[in-house]
């Protein structure tokens, strides 16, 4: 988003306070602000033992003498999935829904939380009789499935460490983060529902093990959900069926302690450079933050609500706040297998009106794509169960929240706009909605114990009306403890700009309320339909078929997914030979897809004779942008060749 259009953003004069009858109940007041900023520390102390359920109490808050990596509650000691289970069945909620799951095709389970319970807890002795325990990395390549949250319980129950990659992901990249974490085990499904047909899952794994690598991978088995029914290979001794393993594993589970500061997840998130980063989140603290702000953000009241959270659980919004977030609370849950819009349009609509959601939350670019289809098709639900609505992932434009606000939350439903990142594991900026008067397309303000600001490149706050960097000036909870493996990249992303106050990434503009606005990513890393990646992971996809020379990509705006991949290529004339441009375009972009995911397939491929570099060598970005998104081309004095921007920009035409 371009500094002009968050100036005229910034004039958005339509404000909305909370409606009466949502503050008379609501769960967030006041006060939390109040106490937050009487004593930052004694706060989230009160959170985390109000909240949560602790077998050892913990004597220190915070402990910061070794930054940037915190320590919180670092004495204490609890168990997570204790914390998302068995406490609630021991309080006498075993017979509430704890998740409504519906598949693509139509199938349905209604999950209760003594049984999830149960089912978490012989997936723990599976998981034990497989060889798996307190420390070791467990690798998690599920479709939206039950089988998928039962498996991220199960590893947090017996200590050990998740990480989750998102299904979409190619065998390539699955292989790159099993190497990365020393993954013992790889759950996965023969395949999964999606846009009407089984896509295969267990194939991939295949074939990520069996890439010819430098280091022979560290997996010992493959546990296989049964749920496409597709045919499958088998490797005896490696493969086992979960259905065969679950049966045979004792039901009985005792959950054991672990400290406050023992990893529960690893999560990997596109950086600047082409490697992703495994970022480190651990217990305590990760889940006093996710069950503080889902609570409160969320409004949640766990014994009437229907909580709905469309992401994949290979996200962090996945993580967050369909599993570890909804599940401490107590609540009610939906999940959902397949795509918006399959077998039909409208499909979302149905769910809200089926499960009768009352809290929703969801991505920009999934409005605007409901917005496309236009009010005729969504106006046969009804949508009447709704009473908050949630946005996350890239700014939203004005006229989709209003859209949002009209058309899902029957003109009255607040909004909650909240910025947060896979580092920060939980919100960090965000309206409550019993509180907050609401400005269309602002984050607004940082929720009670989180400190925020903009500051400009010298570190300096940025005055009201100013625009810079945002920071996060003091530790909080869900922080990150690190990026697996890397601890001098950890320093050097994060914390090497402004010392000990985090550096995010991301641009923001203060108003003169001092409320926020987001502006998008400062570094080059794009934001595609509310996930992140990096123009550097896709280039060197593309410079990894040879046929290419060298590439450049960029992020262009785009009205449906926010930005879009573009890429400029250069052929190596001499493998090229004989292929037409569309033909070499068309081969990229599906080379990007199997080497990424499908998320990361360029929108175009351009092939051009030359990029635009500085004299140093440098790839000069923001020239190829300018292009792409129809604004006359910035200052092309530091090019080494002035004339290639006026080259690329004819071809393009
Ligand atoms: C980046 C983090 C955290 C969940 C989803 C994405 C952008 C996120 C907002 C928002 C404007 C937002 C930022 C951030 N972002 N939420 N409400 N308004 N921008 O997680 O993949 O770690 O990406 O998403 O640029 O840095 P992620």
């Amino acid at each position: 988003m371009s500094s002009d259009s968050i100036d005229n953003l910034m004039h958005e004069e339509r404000r909305f306070p909370p409606p009466e009858a949502f503050a008379k109940t609501a769960i967030a007041t006041d006060e939390l602000y109040d106490d937050a900023r009487s004593d930052r520390l004694a706060f989230w102390a009160k959170q985390a033992r109000e909240l949560l359920t602790w077998h050892t109490d913990f004597t220190q808050t915070l402990d910061w003498s070794g930054a940037p990596v915190a320590r919180w509650f670092h004495d204490g000691e609890l168990n997570v999935a204790y914390n998302c289970l068995d406490r609630h069945v021991e309080a006498g909620n075993g017979d509430r829904v704890a998740i409504n799951w519906e598949g693509e095709p139509g199938d349905t389970r209604t999950i209760t939380y003594a049984e999830l319970t149960a089912d978490v807890k012989r997936a723990a002795n599976m998981l034990t009789d497989l060889g798996i325990g307190k420390g070791d990395t467990v690798a998690i390549y599920l479709p939206n499935v039950p089988e998928a949250v039962i498996s991220m319980l199960a590893v947090a129950r017996i200590g050990a460490i998740h990480s989750v990659v998102f299904g979409g992901f190619s065998a390539e990249s699955l292989r790159s983060r099993i190497d990365d974490a020393s993954a013992k085990l790889v759950i996965t499904a023969d395949g999964g529902w999606r846009k009407g047909k089984v896509s295969p899952l267990k194939p991939a794994v295949d074939g990520a093990l069996a890439l010819e690598k430098d280091t022979a991978h560290t997996v010992e088995h493959v546990l296989v959900v049964k749920r496409g029914e597709n045919e499958v290979d088998w490797v005896e001794g490696r493969d086992v069926w979960w259905h065969d393993r679950f049966e045979a594993a004792a039901p009985e589970h005792e959950a054991q302690p672990f400290n406050a500061e023992h990893p529960l997840f690893i999560l990997y998130t596109s950086g600047t450079t082409g490697k992703p980063k495994g970022i480190i989140h651990t217990s305590g603290g990760y889940l006093t933050q996710a069950t503080f702000t889902h609570k409160n953000v969320f409004d949640l009241h766990p014994e009437t609500d229907v909580y709905w959270c469309t992401a994949d659980v290979g996200w962090i919004t996945g993580h967050s706040y369909a599993v570890y977030g909804p599940l401490s609370n107590g609540a009610t849950s939906v999940l959902y297998e397949g795509t918006p819009d399959a077998p039909h349009p409208a499909r979302w609509f149905e769910l809200i009106q089926k499960y009768k959601v009352s809290i929703f939350y969801t991505a920009p670019t999934a409005i605007r794509s409901y917005m496309k289809l236009g009010r005729a098709s969504l106006d046969a639900f009804d949508l009447s169960s709704i009473r908050l609505l949630g946005s996350v992932g890239e700014p939203i434009n004005p006229e989709a929240w209003i859209w949002y606000r009209d058309v899902v939350g029957g003109g009255t439903a607040p909004i909650v706009d909240t910025w947060w990142q896979t580092e920060t594991g939980a919100i960090m900026i965000s309206a409550l909605p019993g509180v907050t008067t609401l400005k269309p397309g602002s984050a607004q303000v940082p929720l009670p114990g989180i400190s925020i600001d903009v500051l400009d490149e010298a570190g300096h706050p940025v005055p009201p009306g100013g625009g810079g960097l945002l920071v996060v000036t003091e530790p909080w909870p869900s922080m990150l403890r690190g990026i697996w493996g890397d601890p001098e990249r950890f320093r050097e992303t994060y914390w090497s700009k402004f010392g000990t106050k985090y550096f995010a990434g991301d641009g923001a503009r203060k108003d003169e309320d001092g409320d926020i606005w987001l502006l998008g990513r400062v570094d080059d890393v794009m934001n595609v339909s509310g996930h992140r990646l990096s123009t550097a992971e896709i280039e060197s996809a593309l410079v990894s078929h040879p046929i290419v020379a060298e590439s450049a990509v960029v992020g262009a705006a785009d009205e449906a997914t926010g930005q879009a991949v573009v890429a400029f290529v250069v052929l190596r004339s001499e493998k090229a030979a004989g292929q037409t441009k569309d033909e070499a375009s068309a081969l990229l972009r599906s080379h990007v897809a199997t080497q990424i995911g499908a998320i990361a397939r360029p929108k175009q491929v351009f092939i051009v004779d030359e990029l635009p570099k500085t004299r140093s060598g440098k790839i000069m970005r923001r020239l190829l942008q300018d292009v792409v998104e129809g604004r006359p081309i910035g200052d092309t004095m530091t090019l080494a060749d002035a004339t290639v921007m006026q080259t690329i920009a004819d071809q393009l035409r």
